[in-house]
């Protein structure tokens, strides 16, 4: 029997997963794709645009969004081509069992947790936010210690001199998270055409800010459209450099939030109909069309209000500032409308995806059968989505988690440049395995793709960095405590 932390999953392994499959087959290859985006746009967009053009790179922001795409592009083609391999639920984790051994792929499967239940814990916090604001438009206020967690809340009552209750729970976030639980458990078919109505909405909500606000641009903002270097000053008065080159660099790292999930895609080959083909498709048409969406929306707020003017409040919702200056105070509820709805399909893919990947981790003995068990009706892996339903709901709702999305940024850029590494082992040691899409010049995609994906580590939040080094350290304990004698491999 063989011991060491670097035994592989033989491929025949995964060929008896893919055959005893419990799941239910039935996406297709546009199902799929809507699950890519309904991932990838959330917040993201609506949000981080303004702290990055602002912060980092001026009027250049789309080149920002164009850095961020190339990298993920790289990772896209990468999992593409693994995808088509190994049809299998689990994702880098999984590809990275074959490959290069059982140690790295536990660390993977154990950092893919900071990008799907922690990405969903900070989008929840974020759907509040939105859903406040929406409810505020329409004049309604739920009490401040009904919508911020004990911390927050008791932030909030100092900051706006009200007598604290002395405590908090974030509601809204914790009840949106239990509507996608609900609708996670009841079926993957209930869940994608929830999906494919969500995503709908908000790609259409995109072409409205992308066509009305084209309207309103004025190019002179774009001018000049790489900013020399300057010291801006930041929250605090600390004064940072930004712009130039190097802030276009930073700012594809502040935004590269808004590009996580089409890698979610490649979690759901349990479920695809036709995996080895589509898959790769959706993996890369949804990344490819976010990303064009992206850059336009990005020119078109850089032109419609001068990056300099985006400061206090503006920074939290610099799209439908823009649009309230423009003097199009409606589309402020179009865009908060379509925020709202959107952040559901963000959730629902990111729990859909954790539990696929702990249903892969458990089949393979490295996490309790608890993990693995598929209900009889619904043909999900029921018990395993009420947990991290329960987790989610419960960090959301009681901890300021909304500050620390560079986590699951850290997560995911983690994964993406060890499928990287991954899927250049694999070509090299099987060259001659059947691959129904390989990645266009691959020696030279997958090493630019580990230097882009490090890169942008290297560039996120230092206390983020720290945080994600922490967890993965925890990841190490676990494995060496209960993980590497409970592996299917020993017997
Ligand atoms: N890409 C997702 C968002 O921007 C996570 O909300």
């Amino acid at each position: 029997m063989d011991t060491s932390i670097w035994r592989k999953k033989p491929m025949s392994a995964y060929e008896a997963d893919m055959k005893n499959s419990q799941l239910k087959r039935v996406l297709g290859k546009w199902s799929l794709t809507a699950i890519g985006i309904g991932a990838i746009i959330g917040g993201g967009i609506f949000v981080l645009t303004g702290t990055a053009a602002h912060y980092h790179a001026g009027p250049a922001l789309a080149l920002s969004f164009v850095v961020a795409g190339i990298g993920c592009i790289f990772a896209a083609l990468c999992y593409a081509e693994f995808a088509a391999l190994l049809p299998v639920e689990g994702s880098a984790y999984a590809y990275a069992y074959g490959t290069i051994g059982e140690f790295f792929a536990w660390i993977i499967g154990w950092g893919l947790i900071l990008e799907y239940a922690m990405g969903a814990m900070t989008v929840a916090v974020s759907w509040s936010g939105y859903f406040n604001k929406l409810l505020h438009l329409f004049g309604v206020e739920i009490p401040y210690y009904l919508r911020n967690d004990p911390f927050s809340a008791s932030s909030y009552a100092e900051a706006n001199g009200l007598a604290h209750v002395g405590w908090g729970i974030n509601l809204p976030a914790f009840l949106v998270t239990w509507l996608v639980t609900y609708i996670l458990v009841k079926g993957i078919k209930e869940a994608a055409s929830a999906n494919n109505i969500i995503v709908i909405l908000k790609v259409a909500a995109i072409l409205f800010v992308i066509i009305v606000g084209a309207t309103a641009v004025m190019p002179a903002n774009w001018e000049p459209f790489i900013p020399e270097p300057t010291m801006v000053e930041h929250t605090g008065g600390e004064m940072k450099e930004a712009y130039g080159w190097k802030g276009i660099f930073s700012g594809a790292a502040a935004i590269f939030f808004a590009y996580i999930g089409f890698d979610a895609v490649s979690t759901q080959a349990g479920e695809a109909i036709n995996p080895r083909k589509d898959m790769p498709f959706a993996i890369i048409t949804s990344l490819l069309l976010c990303t064009v969406l992206y850059v336009l929306v990005s020119l078109v707020l850089t032109g419609m209000i001068n990056y300099k003017e985006i400061t206090g409040d503006a920074l939290k919702a610099p799209v439908a500032f823009a649009f309230d200056k423009a003097g199009m105070p409606w589309a402020v509820f179009i865009i908060t409308a379509a925020a709202t709805a959107g952040l559901i399909s963000v959730m629902l893919v990111m729990m859909l995806g954790q539990t696929r990947v702990f249903l892969g981790m458990a089949k393979d003995g490295l996490l309790p059968k608890f993990f693995s068990e598929v209900h009889p009706t619904f043909r999900t892996p029921w018990k395993s989505t009420i947990l991290v339903g329960t987790l989610v709901s419960v960090i959301a709702a009681f901890t300021p988690i909304g500050v620390l999305s560079d986590m699951t940024s850290f997560g995911t850029l983690f994964a993406f440049a060890m499928v990287c590494l991954a899927v250049l082992l694999l070509r090299q040691r099987e060259p001659n395995m059947e691959r129904s899409f390989k990645a266009p010049a691959l020696y030279l995609v997958a090493p630019l793709g580990i230097i882009t994906n490090v890169g942008l580590i290297l560039l996120l939040d230092g206390l983020a960095q720290k945080l994600a080094m922490g967890w993965l350290v925890v990841g190490l304990v676990v494995y060496f405590l209960y993980s590497r004698n409970a592996s299917n491999l020993n017997k």
